[in-house]
Parts: C-alpha cells; structure tokens; sequence
C-alpha cells in the first residue's frame, strides 16, 4: 500500500484480485469470436476484450490469454468472424466460455463470407483476416482487417458487468422505480369505485394513468369490460409532446422545459405552440382527443414497445418518431353548439392536496358521433369524479 496525495490509501496494482475486482467495475460487451482450424473443425471462444480499432483502414481488434487453448487452435484458421452476442444468448456465452471439446454441437450456424461461423440469432457479424498477432503482458493483441459485416438482428446485446450478465436500458424515458409505481397504484386503488362508477355510467373503459416521473406516466388501473380493456394495464405513456399535457399543464416552467426538450425537431408543433396547448388545457381543467387521427395500429405498437421497457436506442428513436407525427391529433378542439364529434377519449386530472397532478383519469369507448353538450355533459361527469378521487388521496400520501 502507499499513500496518495488526499491521504487515502491506494492498493497494490500487483493485487490480481484488486486488478479484477476494479477493472469488473467497467462494463463490456460480449462478442464470440469463430473460425475454422486448419484441421477444419469450427473453434470458437468468448472474450469481452474486442473493441474497434480504426475506420480507414477498417480495424478491429481482440485480447486472448496467451494460455488460451482455443486461441491456439483459432490462430490456425484463414480468418476469424466476431459475433455480436444478443441479450438472451448467455447460454451460447455459457457454452463457449467453458472448456468441452464439443462446443458447436446443437448450435446452429452458417459461414461467413470468409467461411467462419456465423450463429443463428446473434446481432451482427464481422469478417476478418489476421493483420496481426502483438504480445501485450500475458495477453495477445490480435488486430484484425475488416472484410465483411452485418447487422443481422438488431436487438439488445448481451453485456457483461461485474462477472454478471445484462441488458442495456437507455436513461432517457426510462422505467420508472418500482416503489413509485405502488404508490401510483396505491392511489389508483382509491379511486376504483369512482372509476367503475364511471365505467358503468357510460358503458365504456376508465383508466387511471399515475404520473410515475416527470418521464413517464403508466396505466395503473382499469375498469370496465370494453375488449382489450386489461391489456391497457401497465401501458406506459411516455411524457414528450404531444402526449401528456395533463400531467404537464400545471407544472412549473423548468418541468415544462424538460417536457418540450423531448419534442422531435421533426414535430409539426413548434414549443409556443406546445405552451398554448398546455395553457388551453390549464384553462379548461380536462382535455380529450379524437378518433382516426392517425394510424392507430402503429401508435398502439410504439407504445407496447415502449411498455415493454426492452428496446435499443435505435427501437427507442423509432418509438419518439411515431409518437411525435401524432402531434396534430392532440390539436384542441373547441366544442361548437350543434356540431358533432368523434371522441376517442375524455382526459381529467386528479390533484393532490398540495395542487399537483398525481393521477389521470381517462375515459374511452365512448358513443362515436356524440353532440357538443353531450360531450361537454361527460366532461363533467368525469371532472366530478376526478375531484371525488383526489379528495380521497391524502391518507395514501401519508402511508407512502
Ligand atoms: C464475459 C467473458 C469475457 C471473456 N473475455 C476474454 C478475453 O477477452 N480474452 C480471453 O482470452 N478470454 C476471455 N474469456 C475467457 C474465454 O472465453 C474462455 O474461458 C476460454 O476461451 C476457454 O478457455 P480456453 O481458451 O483455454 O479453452 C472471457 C470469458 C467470459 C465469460
């Protein structure tokens, strides 16, 4: 041990359990690298040591062990292909990280276009000749020259982190904390009679949506036997323009901040016309949205994607695209005497003691083609219900 400048006691490097133990707080990925032997026979071995190297010329490289066995035997093949390991591969990882002879047997695969195995599933290959084969320690550095490459499957890949396995999971619009999702669902659970009062009344699905993060808003609760009603259950609704105004418009302006910092560049709405919204919904105290406005069936998927909570940045820019081109269905629609309209859901929001928006009830399934009093008669309805379930949330903010 010898003592750094803050007085604090650094370990000794030449401690190998120090040196993992440190270098496991760095995360990799998990990449196969295969080939075939000179005596023709598929090898193949795991190693989190691959990284690129260089863009022109095409580089890549890799570190086996200078005692690795199966490095030995690859070192015999013309070529070598990298395979992008996918998140619910870990028992290929398993496989090839151990030491049987057998290794390939029940795995499917297919050459490369150098002839090394490419596996069924993995995320992306890339083919490579030997440039060259350095000493480093009691490791090797093997740089490899890019030949081919592919994205096979684009999906998570599998990662490794501190001798443990995982998934990445991007941070923006991320999962929320399980504790605040009980506590979403504790005060869903306060309104439920309201709710299948509600439910009743109008012969149509209540759901509560709990404002989980200034991110994220999800479907705690749900009434009502409309098909497909439960599957809503747990649906995630993230808090970028257009959606959630409601948990939005009573908010300070930092929040809003963050809200329009989410918005697409490519969103027909510019942030004045978002804050006008938020102020027309301020104004009326519930907003609704109307039918057909867009392709329902991709806003639905976008959505089970998002709800999923398992998508790559790439799947995640997919979703934040599709929910941006819905910005004009949320346009607010002033209710004219004598005009019918195609509701496709009635909004309120449910406050809390000290004014903000803890809860959102939304009613859908409601009558197609209803008049402007009808609909501003619902409204109300709902309005009268949201207040009954605010007013029954304080002893749930004490017990949470
Ligand atoms: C996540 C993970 C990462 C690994 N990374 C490397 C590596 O970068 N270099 C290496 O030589 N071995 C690495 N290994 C070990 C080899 O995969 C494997 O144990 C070895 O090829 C089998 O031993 P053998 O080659 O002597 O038969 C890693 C293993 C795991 C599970």
């Amino acid at each position: 041990m010898s003592d750094i400048s803050n007085g604090e006691q650094r370990p000794a490097m030449s401690d190998p359990l120090v040196f993992r133990n440190v270098l496991g707080h760095f995360p990799t990925g998990v990449v196969l690298i295969t080939g075939i032997a000179d005596d023709g026979e598929p090898v193949g071995m795991i190693v989190g040591s691959f990284t690129s190297v260089s863009l022109d010329p095409p580089l890549v490289a890799f570190l086996p062990t200078v005692a690795s066995q199966t490095f030995k035997r690859l070192r015999t093949a013309q070529s070598f292909c990298v395979n992008v390991l996918a998140a619910d591969q870990e028992d290929i990882c398993r496989t090839f990280a151990g030491r049987a002879a057998n290794k390939f047997d029940g795995v499917s695969w297919h050459p490369s276009p150098l002839g090394a195995p490419v596996l069924d599933g993995v995320v992306a290959f890339i083919d490579c000749t030997f440039e060259s084969v350095s000493d480093a320690g009691d490791h090797h550095i093997v740089l490899g020259a890019v030949q081919e490459l592919q994205v096979c499957s684009p999906v998570a890949p599998l990662l490794f982190f501190q001798g443990g396995y995982g998934r990445f999971a991007p941070l923006s619009l991320s999962a929320p904390f399980e504790a605040d999702l009980i506590t979403g669902v504790r005060l869903a659970e306060r309104g439920r009679s309201e709710m299948d009062r509600l439910a009743e009344l109008f012969d149509a699905e209540c759901t509560a949506m709990a404002v989980i993060s200034d991110q994220m808003a999800v479907n705690v609760a749900v009434t009502g036997s409309a098909p497909g009603a439960q599957d809503r259950l747990g649906e995630r609704i993230p808090l970028m323009p257009p959606m959630g105004e409601l948990c939005l418009a009573w908010e300070d302006d930092d929040a809003v901040d963050r809200w329009l910092s989410r918005a697409l560049p490519s969103d027909e709405c510019t942030p004045g016309e978002y804050r006008e919204r938020l102020e027309a919904v301020r104004s009326r105290g519930w907003s609704m949205t109307m039918r057909g406005g867009y392709r329902d069936e991709q806003i639905f998927e976008a959505l089970r994607d998002y709800s999923s909570g398992v998508y790559t940045p790439a799947q995640e820019r997919n979703i934040r695209e599709i929910i941006s081109r819905t910005s004009s269905s949320y346009a607010p629609v002033i209710l004219e005497e004598g005009r019918r309209y195609d509701v496709d859901s009635l909004l309120a929001p449910v406050f809390d003691e000290a004014g903000k928006v803890r809860l959102v009830l939304r009613i859908a399934g409601l009558p197609r083609q209803a008049d402007a009093a009808a609909v501003l008669a619902w409204a109300e309805e709902l309005l009268q219900a949201a207040r009954k379930v605010g007013a029954s949330l304080d002893p749930v903010r004490a017990s949470a």
